[in-house]
């Protein structure tokens, strides 16, 4: 069947097409109704059906191929390099439950997860999708703010951690930020789990922090049945950026999600049983989610949990990987291959990466020549991919389990099966024609897999993602995109306040907060600029509550060092901006919205645009000064 037959048919005939698909996952109890949207926006999948991710992703590949690897772990970072097939895998994973339950952690329950790359952290989730508990993953490299932020919104029972993570060769102790992260927090879990890697001391406190050693010791051979879970019940929760500065936790199903991966293992990923996956995302990130937990083991595939640069112990490290486990689909993202793009292009060639039947990048706009290299250099399929954290899997790619369409440079492709992608003008909600840009939308309701809602915050969901478009009651994905003549999308960045620096999404609303906490900071603007290697960087402008102290461009100096610390202590060093620079008044519209736009505009050197609103055109001057200074 072709690509759009196929489209068509599942938006045309969605009970139809989607019970199709759910053929491909294990159903404990069959489900009643396919689709139940008779409350919009809300949709809820496959409902009374009952199933479990755990035993999708793992006790069902038992019977055929227990002794195969199902988790290759490999932590450049260490040396460790380790290989669980599904059976070892099963065991760790119940052991790993028999610890949450004897802690009380039951179904409904929060686990949040703070984790280096370590098989520890998928046993966790795992652990959590097989006892019906809501795993919250919270990335690493995150400092205290943001997971206090996170620990108050999600409640955990209790809370996964280890001593330390590692990057390019340094330890990075975890344990303090954790500790000072339940210490801002008003909910504290009762209980925190620590995996001692022994890469850094930790204060441990009494009653509190427990040892996984020793406790998995104890339940080394526990056995865990599976929690049969009613489709809607909730598989997870993962916080995202947005336009305010409090993170918003989407919130995840368990068979609309298990149905959605599968599907896309078989149509866009093509991976299949016995073959081995590699994505170089991390857990913290919805990729990590369904392209390095879920997704490849739901398909039978070995999944790689790497801890590591694409650079060391040098720049072919990942196509060594691919040759050594024979690797025969791969995920990455664009800001990966720039910083390869800058080694020596012999590293592309230094290892026999055949296996390899498609590269899949994600999370950022792919430039041409970017894709043009890294699709000469491997001489492999390079296939760019387009979704969200809030959709959990692609919106726009090409779906070459379906029919080998053609890619196209600077395009991430075509409107996937179930979903109904509009673009859509800003102000009259009308559609747009060929080759004019308009809003990525989708028309609900939105398929499997996407989130149900904002983790205890309907309102929320409605109000961010359903009532942006006027006049329709549409999903906006806050991009802009532009479709060509043939039906190719192009993506033309955010509509909101989001940036992307290195393929992480960040709120410049928290990050303003952050830096708005210093003392001697009144108020700061903060925007994403244009960068060569990693898409995009924060930059900010800010406002001192008194500037007398900090005329010498020596103690500004120390000054902005000292914005740039507050914002790695508190949000992570991902966070920081690139440069602070000082002005005494920042661009506003008389109603008093800061004109970010513009000062992102004259960050880049383009053209602020319509200025007609600014209340006082001489700040527009002090932030092109600021620039040039
Ligand atoms: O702006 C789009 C950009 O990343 C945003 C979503 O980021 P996140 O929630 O972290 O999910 C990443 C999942 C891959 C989008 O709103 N984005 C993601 N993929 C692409 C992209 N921009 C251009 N091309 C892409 N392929």
């Amino acid at each position: 069947m072709d690509l759009q037959s196929f489209h068509r048919e599942s938006i045309e005939d969605r009970e139809g097409f989607w019970a199709e698909q759910a053929n491909l996952i294990h159903w404990h109890k069959p489900f009643e109704r396919v689709l139940d949207y008779s409350n919009p926006p809300f949709t809820r999948w496959f409902v009374g059906g009952e199933t479990n991710l755990c035993y999708n992703a793992i006790d069902r590949h038992l019977a055929s191929q227990a002794d195969k690897p199902a988790l290759i772990y490999v932590s450049t970072e260490t040396g460790e390099e380790r290989t669980y097939s599904f059976a070892q895998l099963h065991q760790e994973v119940m052991s790993m439950a028999a610890i949450m339950l004897e802690q009380g952690v039951g179904r409904g329950d929060r686990v949040l997860l703070y984790m280096p790359m370590i098989p520890e952290a998928v046993f966790a989730m795992y652990a959590c999708a097989r006892i019906g508990a809501i795993h919250s993953v919270v990335f690493g490299g995150f400092a205290s703010h943001s997971l206090a932020s996170r620990i108050d919104d999600a409640t955990p029972r209790m809370i996964v951690s280890a001593d330390a993570g590692s990057r390019a060769g340094k330890v990075v102790p975890y344990k303090h930020l954790l500790d000072e992260a339940i210490e801002l927090a008003g909910n504290k879990p009762q209980k925190v789990l620590m995996v001692d890697r022994g890469l850094a001391p930790m204060r441990r406190i009494h009653g509190r922090d427990l040892d996984y050693a020793q406790l998995r010791d104890r339940h080394r051979q526990a056995q865990v049945p599976v929690t049969w879970l009613e489709s809607n019940e909730i598989s997870y929760t993962l916080y995202t950026s947005g336009t305010t500065g409090k993170p918003k936790g989407v919130q995840r199903d368990v068979g609309g999600y298990a149905v959605a991966l599968a599907a896309s293992m078989k149509h866009i990923y093509c991976g299949n049983p016995g073959e081995t996956y590699f994505s170089s995302s991390d857990i913290g990130w919805v990729v990590g989610h369904s392209y390095i937990v879920y997704g490849p083991l739901l398909a039978g595939m070995a999944t790689i949990v790497y801890e590591g640069t694409p650079v060391r112990p040098d720049a072919g490290i990942l196509w060594k990987l691919v040759e050594q486990y024979k690797v025969t689909v791969m995920f990455s993202a664009p800001t990966a291959i720039r910083v390869l793009k800058k080694q020596d292009p012999a590293y592309l060639s230094a290892h026999d990466t055949s296996s390899l039947r498609a590269l899949f990048l994600a999370g950022e706009p792919l430039d041409e020549p970017t894709a043009r290299w890294i699709s000469e250099g491997l001489g492999r399929p390079i296939i760019d991919n387009y979704w969200q954290t809030e959709t959990g899997w692609p919106i726009l790619t090409v779906a070459h389990g379906v029919e080998k369409t053609p890619t196209r440079l600077g395009s991430p492709g075509m409107p996937m099966y179930g979903y109904d992608v509009r673009l859509l003008h800003e102000q009259t909600g009308e559609e747009v024609g060929a080759n004019e840009k308009g809003v990525v939308a989708i028309v609900p309701p939105l398929p499997p897999g996407c989130m149900q809602t904002v983790w205890g915050d309907d309102k929320r969901f409605v109000d961010t993602y359903f009532s942006s478009i006027p006049g329709r009651m549409v999903y906006s994905t806050f991009d802009w995109g532009v479709r060509d003549d043939d039906g190719y999308y192009f993506i033309l960045g955010r509509t909101d306040d989001v940036i992307n620096v290195a393929g992480h999404r960040l709120g410049t609303r928290e990050i303003e907060e952050s830096i708005s906490s210093h003392a001697a900071v009144a108020e700061c603007a903060v925007v994403g600029v244009a960068d060569q290697l990693k898409g995009q960087v924060a930059v900010a402008f800010a406002v001192l509550k008194d500037p007398a102290p900090y005329e010498a461009s020596q103690t500004r100096l120390a000054l902005e060092g000292e914005v740039m610390k507050v914002v790695d202590q508190q949000l992570g060093a991902i966070a920081r901006p690139a440069r602070v620079h000082f002005v005494t008044l920042l661009p506003k519209t008389r109603s008093g919205k800061v004109l970010r736009r513009a000062i992102q505009a004259l960050c880049e050197r383009r053209d602020p645009g319509d200025l007609t609103t600014i209340e006082d055109p001489s700040a527009l001057e002090q932030v092109r000064a600021a620039l040039a200074g």
